[in-house]
């Protein structure tokens, strides 16, 4: 059988740039054959899959590629977010198909199932029931995928549909970057050749990013870079942050973009860059500033957006760097003298941190405040949004709708209450004001209280 076995000879490398009916295996001739060739699963059929913890969980097969010999399949785990989205062996995926009935899912056996809260259940309560805010989020969520949409023909109008589907697999299953090697979550629009790669090597410091260690460690010898380009602005301990403009140094903002993409699923900012201000946040330490999350933010928004994406890398996550880079973004927009919000939609992890940055500053208000507030007055405070107040704030069970408005209604025992509850958590980083360097450019035309 090897003699014969046409399994593709190529590398690994050219396999995956061919189209997906090319990546099948040639099918033998030997008859004898027959019985061990192995039929993929077909695309959008519905299996159990077991996940990495040994859990099964339904699935949807999105894509199937032919791989160490055999057969692999892309699944979208039902209910989860698609960062967990993977590509798995046969061996992984129950025998038999998994049915779905009209009256919900049918269960081979239940001891296999392992239930998991998802971070959706901790996000559900009525501040996300609004129809306003829903309605702005779903005009955002077309606007922000596709922008041109409406200006389309019905035939590149299904082109680009074609193409979000192809954006439903990642083909880039690792980088390395720095001494992190890090698993990516969702697809990034790397050009063709890189983006077909199962790992890219990214210099952390100019951001450039190479399909092979070898192009890597070249480029690790020759780059100077030793931080982001563009201006130190804030440094406190070992902490440094980068403003870049998007207009001065493109590629870096680019590569940057490519990169955060593979950690954001419906952002789509990749190429167009200028319009945009970036904000690098580091660690520093003898070999240089290493890059722990950024955030972008419009020269001019028009809806007062005061962050368009907002990451930390993986290996810096729940450090409280992400609420860090929060609280950095409205110390930028008290110094303009305005409110801000950051762009719709938030993924299910940015609303974990906003809320929880949102409560602690208003908590922390709520507490020390005698007499009476507005819910303007604490937006003034804070350059929060009244209406990102104002969902925090009915969250928390703390305002009510009367005459037509909302008002704030609280009492010190409730605001003990949730200060000594989860909603409140003191966040492990504080942005020092002193320690900024940064003046508003000149033309902010989004004054306070326009929102
Ligand atoms: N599961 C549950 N809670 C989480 C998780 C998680 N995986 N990650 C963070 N949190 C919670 C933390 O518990 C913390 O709340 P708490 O202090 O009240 O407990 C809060 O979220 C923030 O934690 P930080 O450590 O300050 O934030 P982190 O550095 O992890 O960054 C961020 C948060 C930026 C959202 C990060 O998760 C990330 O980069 N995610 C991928 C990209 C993304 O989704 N960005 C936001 C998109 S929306 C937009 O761009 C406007
Ligand atoms: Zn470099």
């Amino acid at each position: 059988m090897a003699e014969n076995n046409k399994v593709d000879e190529t590398s690994g490398e050219t396999m995956r740039k061919k189209s997906e009916s090319d990546n099948k295996p040639a099918q033998s001739h030997d008859e004898d054959n027959e019985s061990v060739e192995e039929q993929p699963l077909d695309i959008g059929e519905h299996y159990l899959v077991r996940r990495s913890d040994d859990s099964w969980h339904p699935a949807e097969i999105i894509q199937t590629r032919y791989g160490d010999n055999e057969y692999e399949y892309y699944v979208h785990y039902e209910g989860y977010n698609r960062r967990l989205d993977e590509w798995v062996p046969r061996g992984r995926i129950m025998s038999s198909r998994f049915n779905l009935t009209e009256s919900g899912q049918k269960m081979p056996s239940d001891k296999v199932w392992k239930e998991r809260p998802l971070v959706s259940d901790l996000l559900s309560d009525s501040s996300d029931r609004k129809i306003t805010r829903n309605q702005k989020r779903r005009h955002d969520e077309i606007n922000h995928i596709q922008k041109t949409y409406a200006e389309m023909d019905p035939t590149t109008a299904a082109l680009e549909k074609e193409h979000e589907q192809i954006t439903k697999v990642k083909y880039i299953d690792k980088i390395q970057i720095g001494r992190f090697e890090i698993d990516t979550w969702y697809f990034s629009p790397y050009p063709e050749e890189y983006g077909r790669q199962s790992k890219l090597w990214i210099c952390e410091y100019c951001l450039k990013y190479m399909r092979l260690e070898k192009s890597y460690r070249y480029h690790m010898s020759e780059c100077t870079w030793r931080q982001p380009v563009g201006k130190e602005i804030y440094r406190k301990g070992t902490l440094s942050v980068y403003e870049v403009d998007g207009k001065d140094h493109k590629i870096y903002c680019q590569n940057l973009c490519l990169l955060a993409k593979l950690f954001l699923d419906h952002k789509t900012l990749y190429f167009d860059v200028e319009p945009f201000l970036f904000y690098i946040l580091c660690e520093v330490d003898k070999q240089g500033a290493h890059i722990v999350g950024y955030f972008s933010k419009e020269k001019e928004s028009p809806d007062g957006n005061n962050v368009a994406c907002i990451l930390t890398l993986p290996p810096y996550q729940r450090q409280g760097y992400g609420k860090l880079l929060i609280a950095f973004s409205y110390e930028l927009s008290r110094l303009e003298g305005t409110v801000g919000s950051p762009e719709q939609p938030l993924s299910d992890l940015g609303k974990l941190s906003y809320r929880s940055y949102w409560s602690w500053v208003l908590l922390e208000i709520l507490r020390d405040f005698r007499g009476t507030l507005s819910i303007k007055d604490l937006s003034q405070m804070t350059s929060i949004t009244q209406t990102d107040i104002i969902s925090t704030l009915q969250s928390m069970n703390m305002v009510k709708y009367w005459k037509g408005q909302h008002v704030i209604c609280v009492t010190p025992k409730l605001v003990e209450e949730h200060i000594s509850t989860s909603q409140y958590k003191r966040p492990r980083l504080c942005v020092d004001s002193t320690a900024l360097r940064w003046a508003p450019r000149r033309h902010t035309n989004n004054k306070l209280g326009k929102k």
